[in-house]
């Protein structure tokens, strides 16, 4: 099947792209709006990009036909002094997703969640986590490709799953 969007590695230079999926994420919500660089230089946001791409990050980054960047999901691993919303362990690196607007629901995040759970693999990461708010439909999608609840507040999700 032609989904229209193949996948890469993501590479340093992809740093600006990634910016505008962790606004995305930030976004979520409909009417969701802070501006791009009230959210990349926040401390609750930036430890997710700043610096990027440091030697243990990675990522995949889906592409259209013209190469155009289309979506991206990246991991890190952070400090437990630096712990971001999805901190597990210094062992188990946090990703984050975001797909551009035009093309969401149309297999984009779910493709890009496959890939870079396999990356993790790879990289030798034994687990891997996330965090969502809890009315955020995509908690469905990471339920459905295997995160499962590690801990919750009021209106986070904190969410896991092994990499095999
Ligand atoms: C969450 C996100 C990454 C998912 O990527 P996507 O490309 O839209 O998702 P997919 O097309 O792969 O769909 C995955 C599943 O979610 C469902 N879905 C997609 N959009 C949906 C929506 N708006 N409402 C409810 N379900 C939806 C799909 O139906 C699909 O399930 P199915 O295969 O059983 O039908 C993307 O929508 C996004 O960037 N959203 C804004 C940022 C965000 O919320 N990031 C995550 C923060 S934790």
């Amino acid at each position: 099947m032609d989904t229209g969007f193949t996948s890469r590695r993501a590479v340093q230079t992809d740093a600006a792209f990634l910016g505008d999926m962790l606004v995305e994420a930030a976004n979520w919500r409909a009417g969701g709006a802070r501006p791009r660089h009230e959210v990349l230089t926040s401390s609750e946001h930036r430890r997710y990009l700043a610096g990027w791409k440091r030697t243990a990050d990675d990522g995949v980054v889906a592409v259209d036909r013209d190469d155009a960047p289309i979506g991206a999901a990246w991991y890190r691993t952070l400090p437990q002094d630096d712990a971001g919303f999805g901190f597990i362990g210094v062992a188990v690196p946090e990703l984050i997703i975001g797909v551009h607007p035009l093309w969401r629901a149309r297999g984009v995040g779910r493709s890009l969640l496959r890939d870079v759970v396999g990356l993790a693999a790879a990289q030798g990461y034994a687990r891997i986590s996330l965090s969502v708010e809890r009315d955020n439909f995509a908690r469905n999608l990471y339920r459905a490709e295997g995160f499962t609840v590690v801990s919750e507040t009021a209106h986070r999700a904190t969410m896991a799953r092994s990499t095999r």
